[in-house]
């Protein structure tokens, strides 16, 4: 099965992006799977280079620390690969200004400040790139990414229809719990690396002491019942899902089993702890060897180029270059 997926290196990753995408691409992780450190979209924010020279690296070894396998499927630096700029201005070129206005994504962002950058609005149509050069069948991803995916679709099925069948037309797959995690201080707002309160998120490198505070401190509700119910009681149904989806269970599997908030909230942070223990532990060990990480990221390189190359020299003679 062709998949691809990325990550941006934008700071930490927590507990949304591990459940959320991380983890199904582990579980899904096969010869034909392509998974990308994607640095050229974390130049759409403010970042200092020496944050972004770091933090990439940071997020090559958590995809490693987390199980993807070098000697399994492609892992690679976006910016390694020259095709994922180039065909983004092939791209630019089919998007229309209207489509891409109606990213959620860019308007929330966008709300943030004046002046945001050029970048952060054409955005989807690097992401759209990066997924179309690999003649992908599925994206795991988050349910934030959704309407991502809508719009690379469109975009392969205009190219096709206007220059004739060029890309396959993937599709989305969004895992069935912890598809949309939600910051446990705030539940009514997605885990995000750049807008969680300091206890908001849970991150993958978070000292043992640190989950468990943050568990423990989560805003939940006065009703005392344990049961899912997203309407009235989102912090309570977010730790549900986040225990299901750890346990490879459901959310009314585990409601089932607890009465009180304080033993669900033992457990869940225990969960969590002896999940993630090992993760960290390799993390540290990846980083202490940078030279070995380079290494896999150009052979990586080396193998994603090699696959589009040819998907990108057909893009662009089609629509008459070359
Ligand atoms: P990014 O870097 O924001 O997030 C990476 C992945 O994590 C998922 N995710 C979540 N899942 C559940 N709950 C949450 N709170 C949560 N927050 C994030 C995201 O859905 C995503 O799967 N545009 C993408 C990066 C990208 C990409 C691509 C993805 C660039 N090119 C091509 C797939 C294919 C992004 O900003 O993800």
């Amino acid at each position: 099965m062709r998949i691809f997926s990325g990550m941006q290196p934008s700071g930490d990753l927590h507990l949304g992006n591990y459940l959320g995408a991380l983890r199904q691409w582990v579980a899904s992780q096969n010869p034909d799977a392509f998974y990308c450190v994607v640095d050229l979209h974390a130049l759409t924010l403010p970042i200092e280079p020496a944050t972004l020279a770091r933090q990439r690296t940071e997020l090559f070894a958590t995809f490693l620390a987390s199980g993807l396998d070098p000697e399994v499927s492609t892992i690679f630096f976006q910016s390694d690969v020259a095709y994922h700029a180039q065909l983004n201005w092939l791209l630019e070129c089919v998007a229309s200004f209207g489509e891409l206005g109606r990213m959620t994504a860019f308007k929330e962002k966008a709300e943030r400040g004046e002046g945001y950058r050029v970048g952060l609005f054409t955005y989807p149509v690097l992401m759209a790139g990066d997924i179309l050069l690999y003649e992908t069948e599925e994206v795991p991803v988050g349910d934030d990414q959704r309407q991502h995916l809508e719009l690379c679709r469109d975009l392969a099925q205009r190219f096709n229809h206007r220059y004739g069948e060029t890309f396959r037309v993937p599709r989305a797959v969004v895992p069935p719990v912890a598809a949309r995690v939600m910051d446990l201080q705030e539940p009514t707002r997605k885990m995000s690396k750049s807008l969680s309160s300091p206890l908001g998120s849970i991150f993958i490198v978070d000292p043992p002491e640190a989950i468990a505070r943050k568990v423990a401190r989560a805003v939940t509700d006065t009703d005392g019942e344990v049961r899912p119910d997203w309407e009235h009681k989102p912090g309570l149904t977010n730790l549900l899902e986040i225990f299901a989806s750890f346990e490879g269970s459901s959310v009314e599997a585990v409601a089932e089993r607890y009465t009180r908030y304080g033993d669900l909230k033992r457990d869940l942070s225990e969960l969590v702890v002896s999940s993630l223990a090992p993760i960290r532990e390799r993390y540290a060990e990846l980083l202490a060897a940078p030279e070995h990480l380079a290494d896999l990221a150009a052979r990586g390189a080396a193998a994603a180029s090699e696959v589009a190359g040819p998907v990108y020299e057909r893009a662009a003679r089609a629509m008459g270059l070359g």
